[in-house]
């Protein structure tokens, strides 16, 4: 791919989208009213807005390597926040994706350097799994339900940002969905998580909420 080609390509996209709608950009720049946040993982063949079929405006997104929510991220806490109290979007999406370089990783002890850190969450997920995971004889299964444990693991991460509790006691809402692309196959898998029930399991523990108040 020619770097030069994307100028062109950008041009040929702003062609196409004034072609159908001359106001576009104009409506565009007025402001965005996305319903959604989209935490899914940096790579390259998990295109978010594209496999959601959704269009720019529609969703707002934060993308890091293997789609962590990690508690001292203030890049992913201000997202989460600005979401939340700004855009009030009305659901929080984690999605994670079959064949994802960085659960692999996890799966395979060693040092990788820079990514220790960060990977050591995904290790955390293995370990809190790991009764389930080595019962997984084959590597494939084992490696795809990492994926998903990992999805869930951090649909809990996400219950435990205050923004999150003190928007679920005002509202109800964020509502919080764990995702799987598919890149096999080009599918997104729901994992029906229910993150209320969830949540009533884990409040003891992790509720912000002083526990006077919440009588
Ligand atoms: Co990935």
């Amino acid at each position: 791919m020619n770097f030069e080609k994307i100028f062109a390509n950008n041009q040929q996209w702003v062609a196409e989208k004034i072609s159908i709608e001359p106001d576009y950009f104009t409506n565009l720049s007025k402001g965005q009213h996305p319903e959604f946040l989209y935490i899914g993982c940096s790579d390259s063949r998990v295109t978010a807005e594209d496999l959601m079929g959704l269009k720019p405006g529609e969703v707002f997104i934060h993308r890091n390597v293997a789609n962590l929510v990690v508690s001292t991220d203030n890049n992913l806490n201000a997202v989460v926040q600005y979401a939340i109290e700004y855009l009030k979007v009305k659901h929080i999406i984690i999605c994670g994706h079959y064949e994802c370089g960085g659960v692999k990783a996890a799966l395979n002890p060693g040092d990788m350097g820079q990514l220790n850190g960060w990977l050591q969450t995904l290790r955390d997920v293995y370990r809190l799994h790991r009764g389930e995971l080595d019962g997984i004889e084959d590597d494939q299964k084992r490696f795809d339900r990492l994926v998903e444990l990992n999805v869930m693991e951090q649909c809990i991460n996400i219950i435990k940002i205050d923004h999150v509790q003190r928007s679920w006691y005002k509202t109800g809402f964020p509502t919080i969905h764990g995702w799987v692309f598919n890149v096999r196959n080009g599918s997104l898998i729901d994992l029906g998580l229910d993150m209320e029930k969830v949540f009533g399991e884990v409040r003891s523990i992790y509720d912000l909420k002083p526990l006077e108040a919440v009588k």
